[in-house]
């Protein structure tokens, strides 16, 4: 099965577990990139049954709306039910990397205004510690310089990814090297730098479940 094959089979079994979900009142946020569109042309099949999703990208949102799927705010949506996303990185606790779409920062916060999160990966993401994926960091450009000295200070080598503004207009630094044996610490203590708007690490809002598509099929990982 390829590596596409697998995605659109994570998509499936995350429509399969949200069906008996859906109904009216109920506001989906939707996450962006490869798999999240998978799962964002399956959930066509089911439009009418649910009042609509909140977007985590540009993108999404421009996806689901021509499927004829009504893309709202997070002010006109109030909590989401369920927040629906792939991942670059995932560990045996549901913590996550993410960002290699560039959506880190509307991923995080659309997914903090949700009730459960599921997730969706191959089983080519799924690692025991996070961090050979790079880190996405997400930062207001002034504060280059001194964010650089700052990862490298705690071991990291960060590079500007080339040609790459956010939906919100701001640069991205791609950062190897970190050790992520405790993502939350690490999480914090990035959050806290001047300048740094998000950092892709989703280990303080993880996944609640992961849906982990391989060769025989997809499996779904429970929140320890
Ligand atoms: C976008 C993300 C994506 O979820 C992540 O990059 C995985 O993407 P894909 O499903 O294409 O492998 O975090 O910012």
């Amino acid at each position: 099965m390829t590596q596409d094959e697998q995605k659109r089979q994570a998509a499936a079994a995350a429509l399969e577990a949200l069906r008996p979900k859906l109904g009216r009142g109920v506001v989906l946020g939707i996450g962006t990139g490869s798999t999240t569109n998978c799962f964002i042309d399956a959930l066509a099949a089911l439009k009418g049954h649910f009042d609509g999703a909140v977007a985590s990208s540009v993108a999404s949102a421009e996806r689901l709306a021509r499927h004829g799927i009504p893309v709202l705010t997070l002010k006109e949506s109030g909590r989401l039910s369920l927040y629906i996303d792939g991942a670059d990185e995932a560990d045996p606790n549901l913590a996550l990397i993410k960002g290699g779409g560039a959506a880190l920062t509307r991923e995080k916060i659309v997914a903090g205004a949700a009730e459960t999160f599921y997730c969706l990966v191959d089983e080519s993401k799924c690692v025991e510690v996070l961090g050979t994926f790079p880190l996405p960091l997400e930062y207001i450009e002034l504060a280059e310089a001194p964010l650089v000295r700052a990862l490298e200070a705690l071991g990291g080598q960060a590079v500007r990814r080339p040609g790459v503004l956010t939906d919100n207009g701001h640069p991205l630094l791609d950062v190897r090297g970190l050790a992520m044996t405790d993502p939350e610490a690490l999480e914090k203590e990035i959050n806290q730098w001047p300048g740094v708007v998000c950092n892709g690490l989703f280990a303080l809002r993880r996944a609640d479940q992961l849906f982990v598509a391989g060769a025989s099929g997809v499996t779904v990982r429970a929140r320890p």
